[in-house]
């Protein structure tokens, strides 16, 4: 009898909905805050990890995809658009599929990992590889729901925010106020923006006393915000957070200033490092970009920037599952063993 109801549910009073909005969930929030401890230890800290990838489709999107699509649908629009480096379309085909809705999604040809591209067509979406990058996608669901019938569920949309700050409510309540330091991952810059919305809320509610200090990563290969330029044509290995021209730029400034904050980069090989690191001594296995909080988080400590003592929070973004080509590549291939317990034993080590 006692289930997670779903953010909308869970945090109505604080979102824009009404007993009118038809709910859309799949349950999604109330995800797990998993106390790091290799992380802990490195730092001096006390780390927790926000894992957002426990969420329906796997990543942090759902939060905001409840909001998007049950608000289309107050507003009786039968189709949802988006464009996606793959996440945000894995959620918008799902819960449209739950609103009895069409979805259309937008992704740059050949640069979304297996597995998000799987759930789209699965989940029954119109699929356009677009030959361009994420930024070139946006710019094309934004002409689409501009001039035809078909309702924009990213991120600019702003109850797309209004969902995605409820994991900083999750967190106040979970810890009893806000942490010291809240480090998140940096696209298209909805989530950063998100979280520093809920936990100025809170704040200004007297829910938590105070508010964290907000640290964003960027891939070094598409690092806009942190060269103060659009990155015309990205790169990275983390497919999630390839963009050169972020929707929410100005937001992550504010976000990052008015918290006394940074934005910073980390290169592939750093964030790959932390996605070994998180899967073999945390036991938590996350996609790539979400290991550049992690990345990030490594990356200050070295530099001094962490006073230890601190309770600090990393979001990590998105399951490891959608993307398990990092996990394969590189690792020793299994050996082949007849059914036989001593040959089993003697290649386990264990005789
Ligand atoms: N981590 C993951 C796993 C993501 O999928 C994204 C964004 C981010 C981090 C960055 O979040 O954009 O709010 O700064 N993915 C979008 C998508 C762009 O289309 O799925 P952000």
């Amino acid at each position: 009898t006692h289930q997670w109801r779903g953010i909308i549910e869970e945090y109505r009073d604080r979102l824009p909905v009404s007993d009118s909005t038809p709910v859309v969930t799949l349950r999604e929030g109330g995800t797990p805050l998993v106390p790091a401890q290799v992380l802990s230890e490195r730092t001096g800290c006390d780390v927790h990890l926000k894992v957002e990838g426990a969420n329906p489709t796997g990543s942090f999107k759902d939060r905001g995809m409840t909001m998007a699509i049950s608000k289309a649908k107050e507003e009786g629009a039968k189709a949802v658009i988006c464009a996606s480096t793959g996440n945000t379309s894995a959620s918008a085909a799902a819960y449209a599929v739950r609103a009895g809705m069409v979805s259309a999604v937008l992704v740059p040809q050949g640069k979304i990992a297996l597995g998000k591209m799987g759930q789209a067509l699965v989940h029954g979406a119109k699929i356009l590889q677009v030959d361009g990058n994420f930024d070139d996608c946006l710019t094309l669901a934004r002409a689409l729901s501009d001039n035809y019938p078909v309702a924009l569920v990213n991120s600019v949309n702003p109850v797309r925010i209004e969902g995605q700050k409820t994991a900083s409510f999750e967190i106040v309540d979970m810890l009893g106020d806000a942490p010291d330091i809240h480090v998140l991952p940096v696209g298209n810059a909805g989530n950063i923006t998100a979280y520093w919305k809920g936990y100025k809320e809170y704040a200004a509610d007297g829910v938590a006393e105070r508010t964290p200090r907000m640290w964003g990563f960027q891939a070094s290969g598409s690092a806009p915000i942190v060269r103060g330029e659009v990155v015309k044509d990205p790169s990275t290995i983390a497919t999630a957070i390839r963009i050169g021209n972020p929707a929410s730029w100005k937001y992550a400034l504010e976000a990052r200033d008015e918290s006394g904050g940074f934005i910073d980069e980390v290169t592939d090989r750093e964030i790959l490092r932390a996605y070994r690191l998180l899967a073999a001594q945390e036991g938590v296995f996350v996609e790539p970009a979400s290991a550049a909080s992690v990345a990030g988080l490594l990356k200050a400590a070295e530099q001094g920037k962490v006073d230890p003592g601190q309770r600090i929070v990393c979001t990590v973004t998105g399951n490891g599952l959608k993307d398990p080509d990092w996990a394969v590549a590189g690792a020793p291939q299994p050996v082949t063993v007849p059914v036989d317990a001593a040959t089993a034993a003697e290649r386990l080590g264990l005789a």
